[in-house]
């Protein structure tokens, strides 16, 4: 069993098309959904899909343990940030290695950084004129949009296209290839992974 525990800022139309996702996949479970908006639209997506929702607010997040302990009690064998606006603190980053990834809604590294999220991404691609934009798919590191990058899918952008418009071509790649993505690198991630010092050729193969 693989379990996913998903953070979200909003509306969350990422998440509930990850948790339709993997509805009918018994090895894998949503184990948590926890958000950084009392308010925010994820919870009642949360509670139509009678999935678990949690609210934090900012000395919870960067002051304690408090989602750490939640985390180590969930167990997660991916921590998923879709469409989750505040930065990861270090203690998480050091407990959960290559464990954590984020989508961003433009091709890294162009339009990352902070202050770069949701429409201002999109209206930034547009004043620049760009004739394509994406989604990338990356691992988190202490820098905002920096860790690297697992996957990109582009589309193209004409002069005509409003920001409403790019949004909607991007988020159409993020519900094509995000739950994909997770379910690739759940499965990596369960491949068992042979030290040398577990193999004992003399004895033709792996140590029981
Ligand atoms: C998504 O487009 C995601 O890529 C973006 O926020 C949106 C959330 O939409 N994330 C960022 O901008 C992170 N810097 P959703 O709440 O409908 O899933």
């Amino acid at each position: 069993m693989k379990n996913i525990v998903l953070f979200a800022s909003g509306s969350g139309s990422n998440v509930e098309n990850i948790i339709h996702h993997f509805h009918d996949k018994p090895n894998v479970t949503i184990a948590g959904v926890l958000t950084n908006k009392r308010d925010a639209k994820v919870l009642d997506r949360c509670n139509k899909l009678k999935v678990n929702g949690l609210y934090f607010n900012r000395t919870a997040f960067y002051d304690t343990n408090c989602i750490l302990n939640i985390l180590k009690s969930l167990q997660p064998d991916l921590i998923v940030l879709a469409g989750f606006l505040w930065k990861i603190p270090s203690n998480l980053i050091k407990n959960y290695p290559n464990k954590i990834v984020n989508i961003h809604p433009a091709l890294l590294p162009k339009y990352g950084g902070k202050g770069m999220y949701g429409n201002h991404v999109h209206q930034a691609v547009k004043d620049n004129m760009e004739t394509e934009t994406g989604i990338t798919i990356h691992y988190v590191n202490k820098n905002y949009d920096e860790g690297a990058i697992i996957h990109q899918s582009r589309t193209e952008v004409s002069s005509k296209d409003s920001v409403e418009e790019i949004a909607k071509k991007v988020h159409a790649l993020e519900y094509k290839h995000f739950p994909e993505v997770i379910e690739k690198l759940l499965n990596e991630k369960s491949s068992p992974n042979i030290a040398l010092g577990d193999v004992d050729l003399s004895q033709g193969g792996v140590k029981q």
